[in-house]
């Protein structure tokens, strides 16, 4: 038995900020915009947090897999912009769809976050432990941008995908996932400080850092790199993959995977230009788009690959 993914949605908030309204606060042009990453505009939301952005996302996916919410076994959240720090954002979901047989619970991968939800559901349909799963990627990352940093802020968007995951004799051929802790200053957020009691201070929260030119180095190495892994430890002849659905960050990083993996940009899709980069959420947003406008057909071949903060990395080979 494997994972299938036989549902799949996606929500992001109404609010879509251009490039263009960048430039109202910060020293930055459309131009450089999208010459630099290949985006135009991005979701950001004003009143639905991460929990809400995934309810909706995991309805759809519910609703497309043509389930009931009780027959869901496992709820992961794969985010690290929760509303909260706990309970989990997967909590909140289990609750708001009335998955009441399902145990729920988040996890932290950084833009990986699709890819190793779907690696620890796999692992447990495999073992027999669950048959059916729900599996999403949501982020509010707008909340914790430094809107006055412009080379960091105008990259992310809102955002979240869902996918329900049921065991089958097809479906995911192999997960790869992999992770460099000594990297962990490369991308990062800081979450409340060591304030208490002893300390006497005020906790600070801090916003998102990001050493852009490192990432950007270790993403067109890194998913070439596990692209051809799983692709060569599955024995996959890469024309015989019909889509390859890469974490969308930068348009650039797409391009230069297309060049150092000899795969046409056609087979690469692209979505980058309406949402930037929604962290664990671009991979099943993208999946969904394709899924309702017809590119995915039943038995095609698709790889998905993703890397970011931590750093992770991570890939999955799939029958659709
Ligand atoms: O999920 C993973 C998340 N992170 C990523 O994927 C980040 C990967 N990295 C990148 O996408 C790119 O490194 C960036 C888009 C962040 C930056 O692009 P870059 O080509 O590496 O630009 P740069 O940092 O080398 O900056 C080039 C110039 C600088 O000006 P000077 O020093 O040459 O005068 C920047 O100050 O561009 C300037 N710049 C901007 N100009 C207008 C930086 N950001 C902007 C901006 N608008 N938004």
């Amino acid at each position: 038995m494997t994972a299938r993914i036989i549902g799949i949605g996606a929500y992001a908030p109404d609010q879509v900020v251009t490039n263009q309204d960048l430039t109202k606060f910060l020293d930055t042009n459309d131009a450089w915009i999208r010459e630099r990453t290949g985006i135009g505009a991005r979701h950001v939301s004003t009143s639905e947090g991460t929990s809400a952005l995934a309810t909706e996302a995991a309805k759809r996916a519910i609703a497309d897999a043509g389930i009931s919410p009780e027959e869901i076994e496992i709820v992961i959240v794969a985010t690290s912009s929760p509303d909260r720090a706990f309970p989990s954002a997967a909590a909140d979901v289990q609750g708001a769809i009335g998955a009441k047989h399902a145990v729920a619970f988040d996890i932290t991968a950084a833009c990986s976050g699709f890819i190793y939800a779907l690696h620890i559901v796999q692992g447990f349909i495999q073992a027999g432990i669950y048959k059916t799963a729900l599996i999403i990627g949501a982020y509010t990352l707008s909340k914790v941008l430094d809107w006055t940093d412009r080379s960091s802020c105008i990259l992310f968007g809102d955002g979240a995908g869902a996918a329900v995951v049921r065991a089958d004799e097809t479906g995911v051929v192999k997960t790869l996932v992999g992770s460099d802790g000594t990297k962990n200053d490369v991308l990062y957020c800081q979450a409340r400080s060591l304030e208490n009691c002893l300390t006497g201070g005020k906790p600070e929260l801090g916003f998102m850092q990001m050493d852009g030119q490192e990432v950007f180095k270790f993403a067109v190495k890194k998913v070439p790199e596990i692209v051809n892994a799983i692709l060569e430890e599955t024995g996959t002849d890469r024309e015989a993959v019909q889509h390859y659905l890469l974490h969308q960050a930068n348009i650039r990083i797409l391009e230069a995977a297309s060049r150092r993996l000899k795969v046409p940009m056609d087979k690469i899709p692209v979505n980058i230009e309406r949402y930037g980069n929604t962290s664990a959420a671009s991979i099943p947003i993208l999946l969904d788009e394709m899924h309702r406008d017809g590119r995915l057909k039943r038995g095609d071949t698709l790889v998905m690959a993703g890397f970011g903060a931590g750093l992770t990395w991570g890939a999955a080979l799939m029958t659709w």
